[in-house]
């Protein structure tokens, strides 16, 4: 079984969702995630651990990881989930949290790496999906697609569009055989 963990609007989260991933469960960090009405419109367990409820992001961390495994959970896509992991959560799925970026990684990670690759007129740039470590979009790279930098008032929907392949694709090569 896929976890999803979202920050936003969650259209990566819905792409997995009409690929007909197996997802069990989403979490969120803020209540306000327009993911977590995609999740529940799907049937999807869903849950907010937000910091502002909890002594320290690694409590947070560890009861999220805690809840993802009482829905069955062996697979954790971070799908436009805007927090770094903390230990306690990485220790619970060794090797078993993906994550996609708008950016070719190692160039541009972060929050706002579309911006920033406009900024620096990197062309091309792309969608990288890679392993999560415990850095900011660090670790293995599983698959990456360039796109290209013109024309720029297209190049968000067109990162979008390829993000949406893409996951789904590398998430069902890594998915536990039902
Ligand atoms: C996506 O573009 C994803 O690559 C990015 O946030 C967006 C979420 O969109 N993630 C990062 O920048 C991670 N560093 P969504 O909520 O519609 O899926």
């Amino acid at each position: 079984m896929i976890g999803v963990l979202v920050s936003g609007n969650g259209t990566n989260l819905q792409a997995l969702i009409d690929d007909g991933l197996p997802i069990s469960a989403v979490a969120a960090n803020r209540k306000d995630a327009y993911a977590l009405v995609r999740a529940r419109e799907a049937g999807i367990a869903t849950a907010t651990f937000s910091l502002d409820c909890h002594e320290s992001r690694e409590e947070r961390d560890l009861l999220m990881a805690t809840w993802l495994e009482e829905h069955g959970v062996e697979l954790v896509v971070l799908a436009g989930y805007m927090h770094l992991l903390t230990e306690p959560f990485l220790r619970r799925f060794p090797e078993r949290i993906v994550n996609v970026h708008p950016s070719l990684l190692p160039a541009f990670p972060g929050a706002h790496a579309i911006r920033d690759a406009v900024a620096a007129g990197a062309n091309p740039t792309g969608v990288t999906v890679h392993y999560v470590d415990r850095g900011l979009d660090t670790g293995q790279v599983l698959a990456q697609e360039r796109v290209a930098l013109e024309p720029k008032s297209t190049l968000e929907e067109r990162i979008h569009a390829v993000e949406h392949r893409l996951l789904p694709r590398v998430v069902r090569e890594l998915c536990p055989a039902p």
